[in-house]
């Protein structure tokens, strides 16, 4: 694809690769919610491509919401502001959720939702990231299922962005700038 100026993109995880751990990933939340009602939360917009795979690799009846939440803005460094940008479209009381997100950085994102999420007083709340920066974490949060822990390099393609670039990249890259 092509880059903007003074930018290159390295592989890091080719899109099979991440195709055989999503199905992975579907399999064993297929057996962990069996006779559940579960609902998928795709937190906007990272987590689109990641959510849609996911979903089909999940073989239950699911419910699927999305909540935007602002964090970064169009740099590449942690705002520590957390704001709801767009909220659920139905009520999560009483319900097994399962928060799906793209990847987790500071923990400070997830941290406030999975706050949010129990709050509202759904019966379970768990998470699932496709990908972690074990090494940036400032605020621990409970990753119950998770993808690849990754360095800590700033990375785009498969639903991520740097300044809304690469989203639609279907590995998931490394920005090198030159
Ligand atoms: P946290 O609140 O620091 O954990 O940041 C989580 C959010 O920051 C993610 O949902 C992404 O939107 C964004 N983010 C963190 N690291 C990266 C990256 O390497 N590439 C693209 N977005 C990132």
């Amino acid at each position: 694809m092509q880059t903007a100026q003074g930018e290159r993109l390295e592989v890091l995880l080719p899109a099979r690769e991440i195709h055989a751990r999503v199905q992975r990933l579907g399999q064993r939340i297929t057996h962990d919610y069996e006779n559940k009602e579960l609902v998928l939360i795709g937190i906007l917009k990272g987590s689109f491509i990641f959510i849609a795979d996911l979903a089909r690799a999940i073989d239950l009846p699911v419910h699927v919401d999305f909540m935007a939440v602002s964090s970064y803005g169009s740099s590449t460094k942690s705002s520590g502001v957390v704001r709801i940008v767009k909220d659920l479209d139905n009520s999560v009381e009483g319900r097994h959720v399962l928060v799906v997100e793209d990847i987790v950085d500071t923990g400070l994102t997830l941290n406030y939702i999975y706050g949010h999420l129990k709050a509202r007083g759904a019966m379970s709340v768990k998470i699932c990231t496709l990908l972690d920066k074990v090494s940036r974490r400032q605020v621990a949060v409970p990753v119950h299922y998770k993808g690849f822990d990754i360095p800590d390099a700033f990375v785009v393609g498969y639903g991520l962005d740097v300044e809304e670039r690469y989203r639609n990249v279907a590995d998931v890259c490394q920005v090198v700038r030159d």
